[in-house]
């Protein structure tokens, strides 16, 4: 076994760091406080790479392997959560799956602008009845001539507002279930499909998540993603890619807490010295540093299985669970460490710990995770 990354590996994680010190960390702050969407930066990293960096030249993307995804995506997170999720809802949920799966006209109409970062993309699976259990869906799409005529709503999509091109899933046959749904791209703008307001969540407030609304939307049938009936196994076999996604999101958080706590530890005195000389202290460092390299480990393990070809829908929803469990965590420690200051906004575990929680909610909560992992268990055992 082999821990060292390639050169190239190693290459596009300092490229993603300088970017992320230089061009979005002096910003994150005001963007938090005031919920604003980092248009701005999402440009520049379209203009990067960044937004299609799995996806083959032939369609535009950087064509990098999914350790280098993950590499930047823990870079990026690290010191700014919204801009990870926007990057990893595009990178992971979107691309990926119209990649793999989409015809050629979806792969040259929407994949190659989304991969060259000049569009934004969205996934719209969850509704306000169809969360966790994911094949309730209630959004229905009807047959007329060549186009499919979508009612309905989604809720809680990330990129909600922002995006131009929405991978939308809806049940296409009452009678057959999670058999009878199918996944569409449907643009912005199209008439009958509008997004609600964005909503003022607790964490990764400058990511804009908002509901979407389709009242007799008429999409053309060229945009149906797959085949008809297939809309549940692409949206699961794509959460399977999203999931070692928001690991890796997880994992950034958890680093920039516990690097923060460690500088702080080294800053603050009490009873004539460092903190970080205190015994109560180091465990908790100690702890922190153990739980961090172990979620890095798992999160780069899925991502390496995934880049060999073989299979790794367990060991992403193991990356995800434990990630997103040390983040939240992590930040809790950071704040206990701070004491008072990790309270206040002036410092950013206060932060940290806001921007965690949602890792272990969306694409599938720690619930969901340990279901699946449970379930590929027991086929394999
Ligand atoms: N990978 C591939 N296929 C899977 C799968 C997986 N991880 N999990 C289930 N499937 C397949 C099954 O094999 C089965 O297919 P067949 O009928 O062809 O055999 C089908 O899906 C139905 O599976 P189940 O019978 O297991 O269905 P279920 O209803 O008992 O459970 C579930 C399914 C795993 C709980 C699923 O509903 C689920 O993953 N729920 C969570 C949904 C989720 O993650 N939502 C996140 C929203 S997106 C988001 O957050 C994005 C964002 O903006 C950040």
């Amino acid at each position: 076994m082999n821990f060292d990354l390639t050169e190239d590996q190693l290459m596009i994680q300092e490229s993603a760091r300088d970017f992320a010190q230089n061009e979005i960390a002096p910003s994150s702050i005001e963007r938090d406080k005031k919920g604003e969407f980092p248009a701005e930066i999402v440009k520049k990293m379209g203009e990067l790479g960044f937004m299609g960096m799995m996806v083959s030249p032939n369609y535009d993307g950087a064509g990098l392997d999914t350790i280098s995804y993950v590499l930047a995506m823990i870079e990026i997170s690290k010191v700014d959560a919204s801009v990870g999720v926007i990057m990893s809802v595009n990178n992971s949920l979107v691309t990926f799956g119209l990649e793999k799966w989409g015809s050629e006209y979806i792969k040259e109409t929407f994949l190659k602008p989304l991969a060259r970062g000049e569009k934004l993309g969205a996934f719209a699976l969850s509704e306000p009845e169809a969360g966790s259990d994911a094949t309730k869906q209630k959004t229905y799409a009807e047959k007329d001539g060549s186009h499919w005529v979508l009612n309905g709503i989604k809720n809680w999509i990330t990129n909600g507002q922002s995006a131009d091109y929405y991978i939308v899933i809806a049940q296409t046959d009452k009678d057959q279930g999670h058999k009878g749904i199918t996944a569409f791209v449907v643009e912005k703008g199209t008439p009958g499909f509008e997004h609600g307001v964005k909503e003022d969540k607790l964490g990764i407030r400058s990511s804009d998540t908002c509901s979407l609304t389709f009242t007799n939307c008429r999409v053309p049938e060229e945009n149906v993603i797959w085949e008809v009936g297939k809309g549940f196994n692409f949206a699961m076999n794509t959460l399977n890619g999203g999931r070692y996604g928001i690991a890796a999101q997880a994992v950034g958080l958890a680093e920039a807490s516990f690097e923060a706590a460690i500088k702080y530890s080294k800053e603050r005195k009490t009873f004539g010295t460092e903190i970080a000389n205190h015994q109560a202290i180091q465990f908790k460092l100690a702890d922190m540093a153990t739980n961090l390299d172990a979620a890095k480990l798992l999160t780069l393990r899925a991502a390496a299985l995934k880049d060999a070809g073989k299979p790794y829908i367990k060991e992403a929803s193991m990356a995800k669970l434990y990630a997103s469990e040390v983040a939240v965590k992590n930040a809790l420690e950071a704040i206990q460490i701070h004491g008072g200051y990790g309270y206040v906004r002036e410092y950013l575990v206060e932060r940290f710990l806001r921007d965690s929680k949602i890792t272990e909610i969306y694409e599938g909560t720690s619930e969901i995770q340990r279901i699946i992992i449970a379930r590929q268990l027991l086929k394999e055992y």
